[in-house]
């Protein structure tokens, strides 16, 4: 059965998918204190196992990013990524009642922009704004 939960901040779990999905797990004090840090996310458990994460980070009021959409890869292309966003954005429309002006952001990675752009995220260029920047020098492989 399909569960879900907010505001998760198990280790171990956000480890585990992060490692699934390829991007290679942060060491667990890294995590603790970003999980900590956290405004708001969705975890999606099949019974007792988690199969997918997402969650939002930033100020809680004017600027919010959505960050680390994750579903296990066995369980990719049955909607569990559509279910995260929609959460995420149920709570985002909450937060604009109380600030209509938010912004809400995210950096898609390649290749991912048509899962987003079925929520209505578009490329900034076309917004007529600049491109979205990344401090190179802190990319560490
Ligand atoms: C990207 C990801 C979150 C999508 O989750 P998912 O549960 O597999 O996606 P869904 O089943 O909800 O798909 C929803 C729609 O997005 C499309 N979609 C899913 N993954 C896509 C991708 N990588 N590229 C383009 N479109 C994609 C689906 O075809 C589907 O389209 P439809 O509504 O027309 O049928 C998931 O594949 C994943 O975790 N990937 C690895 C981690 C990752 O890249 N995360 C995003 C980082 S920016």
């Amino acid at each position: 059965m399909i569960k879900i939960k907010e505001n998760n901040k198990n280790v171990y779990e956000f480890n585990l998918l992060y490692d699934s999905v390829g991007w290679g797990a942060y060491k667990n004090e890294v995590t603790k204190k970003a999980l900590d840090n956290t405004f708001y996310s969705i975890s999606v458990y099949n019974d007792d196992e988690i199969i997918g994460y997402g969650r939002i980070i930033g100020d809680t009021i004017c600027f919010l990013y959505i960050q680390d959409i994750m579903v296990k890869p066995e369980y990719q292309g049955n909607k569990i990524g559509t279910l995260i966003m929609n959460k995420l954005l149920e709570k985002i429309d909450k937060i604009k009642e109380e600030n209509p002006y938010l912004r809400v952001y995210l950096g898609a990675s390649k290749n991912r922009e048509k899962f987003y752009e079925k929520f209505g995220f578009i490329k900034r260029i076309d917004a007529d704004l600049g491109y979205g920047m990344i401090l190179k020098r802190l990319e560490v492989h």
